[in-house]
């Protein structure tokens, strides 16, 4: 928590992954939501058995990958789709969808927000932690070729060889920082933007010498500014009108 010291306190990349899931279960317990779905929770769903049970929820994964529901847990209920896919799901049944380090590897996230705005029942939540561009690492992860990147990521993290996590290509559509245009764009969707807080700094060039050094000026620098630009992370919290204007939230782009 080198950056905590250095005074980035609730701006710190670290923040967010500290503090992500006490955010969503208080969410969830300030608005009474008992029917959750958790996108891309994989083999590891954000709660478990006896917190979900705690919190009376009413739980369901909703994974592209097979292998990864095979390996969740069983107090989900389980769905096999992509989240990206044109005119998923139209049920309008959860009260609150959310995800965690799924969005930057949707190729489609218009469709996805779409799909989620359709699948929440009108007043429902979603919620979305994921990576942002224009940080130095993530766009070095976005420009890469993807066996590179790879090799990259190894070579700073060995461990993560094994790490399941490590093989889900990223593409970043639609994974930006708070600015204007991005919050506008949430908005032509038929979502009202309740909150879109910016983190800054990652941990994956902490230990390469110079150039870790270079990117921790850079992260104090950016984060000092708050700009929305060079966030390295969010959490975005997005809600479904409980009345949608006419022609909005199901239609344009
Ligand atoms: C990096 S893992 C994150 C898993 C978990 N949320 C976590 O933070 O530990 C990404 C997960 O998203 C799933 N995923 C990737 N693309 C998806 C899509 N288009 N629709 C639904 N799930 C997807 C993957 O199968 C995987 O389980």
């Amino acid at each position: 928590m080198e950056r905590r010291r250095a005074g980035l306190g609730e701006l710190d990349f670290a923040y967010g992954v500290v503090h992500h899931k006490d955010h969503c279960r208080q969410l969830i317990a300030s608005n009474g939501f008992t029917t959750v779905c958790e996108i891309g929770g994989g083999r590891s769903p954000l709660f478990g058995r006896d917190e979900a049970l705690a919190m009376g929820l009413d739980y369901t994964i909703l994974d592209i990958s097979d292998t990864e529901l095979r390996a969740a847990p069983d107090h989900v209920k389980k769905i096999q789709a992509d989240i990206g896919a044109r005119d998923l799901d139209n049920s309008g049944r959860y009260d609150f969808m959310f995800s965690r380090m799924l969005a930057e590897h949707v190729r489609d996230a218009t469709a996805m927000h779409r799909n989620v705005l359709r699948m929440l029942r009108p007043g429902g939540l979603a919620f979305h932690y994921f990576p942002t561009l224009y940080t130095p690492a993530f766009v070095a992860n976005r420009l890469l070729p993807e066996g590179a990147a790879r090799r990259v990521l190894f070579f700073i993290f060995p461990w993560r060889r094994h790490d399941h996590l490590a093989k889900f290509p990223a593409r970043y559509a639609k994974c930006f920082g708070p600015t204007r245009r991005m919050k506008r764009y949430f908005e032509r969707l038929g979502y009202r933007v309740e909150e879109y807080r910016p983190f800054y700094g990652t941990d994956y060039l902490v230990k390469i010498p110079l150039l870790g050094f270079i990117d921790s000026l850079f992260t104090r620098l950016v984060a000092r500014r708050r700009s929305p630009r060079f966030t390295s992370y969010v959490w975005l919290v997005l809600r479904k009108p409980a009345i949608v204007a006419s022609g909005g939230a199901q239609g344009r782009t």
